[in-house]
């Protein structure tokens, strides 16, 4: 199974990716985590990213696409792939187009997420992330342990430094500038399968996994 999932900042994107990477058994390929990891380890790539995230505009693609390339020609995206926030203008599309030629494998969807500003605006001022292995909290729709430390790992739980209101605004300005005309770009090559992102979020992935079944 090789696959984008598309849509807004707080939609939902990394959340459905780490279920459908269960369900395939495909790995998860989050930019933004690649990243976040990068500077955590203070690599050249990460302080290059730093100032970018930070502001929420986009890193530029001379260093993402790179870190995709690299990425998907690992032996564990032989049999498959979920890209999460990955592409994100239509550079990047015509890009992992290219890559993914140079592999031989085709795309199998591109899955769109979708929801209100409201609603993401909650969604990411509610989002608690564990340091250590980045697993995705909210305070109301799945609160993290009281102590504070990360049911899973036992990490620390943070709030991301991109999720203060003024860096969110940007971020969504950028979304409608450069990564809303992508949807249209799958749109075109008849891969695109939207899916309403304000449903509960198992309801979510069940209608993405009947999509790309052709079930639905
Ligand atoms: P990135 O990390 O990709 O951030 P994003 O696109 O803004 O998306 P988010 O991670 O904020 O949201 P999400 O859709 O994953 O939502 P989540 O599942 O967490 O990118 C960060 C930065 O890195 C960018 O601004 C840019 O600078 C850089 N970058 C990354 N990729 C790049 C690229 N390709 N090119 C250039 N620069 C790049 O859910 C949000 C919250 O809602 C969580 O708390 C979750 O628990 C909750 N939730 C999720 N689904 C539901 C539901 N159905 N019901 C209730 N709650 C839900
Ligand atoms: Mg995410
Ligand atoms: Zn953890």
């Amino acid at each position: 199974m090789r696959l984008v999932l598309l849509g807004p900042p707080g939609v939902g994107k990394g959340t459905q990716a780490v279920r459908l990477s269960k369900r395939f058994d495909v790995p998860h390929i989050s930019t933004g985590d690649m990243f976040r990891e990068a500077l955590a380890k203070k690599t050249k790539i990460g302080l290059s990213a730093k100032e970018y995230i930070a502001c929420g505009k986009l890193v530029p693609n001379e260093i993402t696409i790179g870190l995709v390339r690299d990425r998907l020609q690992n032996p564990d995206c032989a049999k498959g792939f979920i890209l999460d926030g990955f592409p994100r203008d239509v550079a990047q599309a015509e890009a992992l187009d290219e890559i993914l030629k140079t592999l031989g494998v085709p795309l199998d969807a591109a899955v769109y997420i979708d929801a209100g500003p409201d609603i993401l605006v909650k969604r990411i001022s509610g989002r608690r992330v564990c340091e250590g292995c980045g697993a995705t909290y909210h305070i109301s729709f799945s609160p993290p342990p009281e102590d504070g430390k990360c049911q899973r790992c036992g990490g620390r739980i943070y709030q991301r430094g991109d999720d203060r209101e003024e860096t969110v605004r940007e971020r969504l300005k950028v979304y409608k500038a450069s990564t809303e005309p992508v949807v249209d770009y799958y749109k075109g090559f008849g891969i695109l399968k939207a899916v309403d992102g304000e449903k509960d979020a198992n309801e979510v992935l069940e209608i993405i996994i009947s999509m790309i079944q052709g079930r639905q």
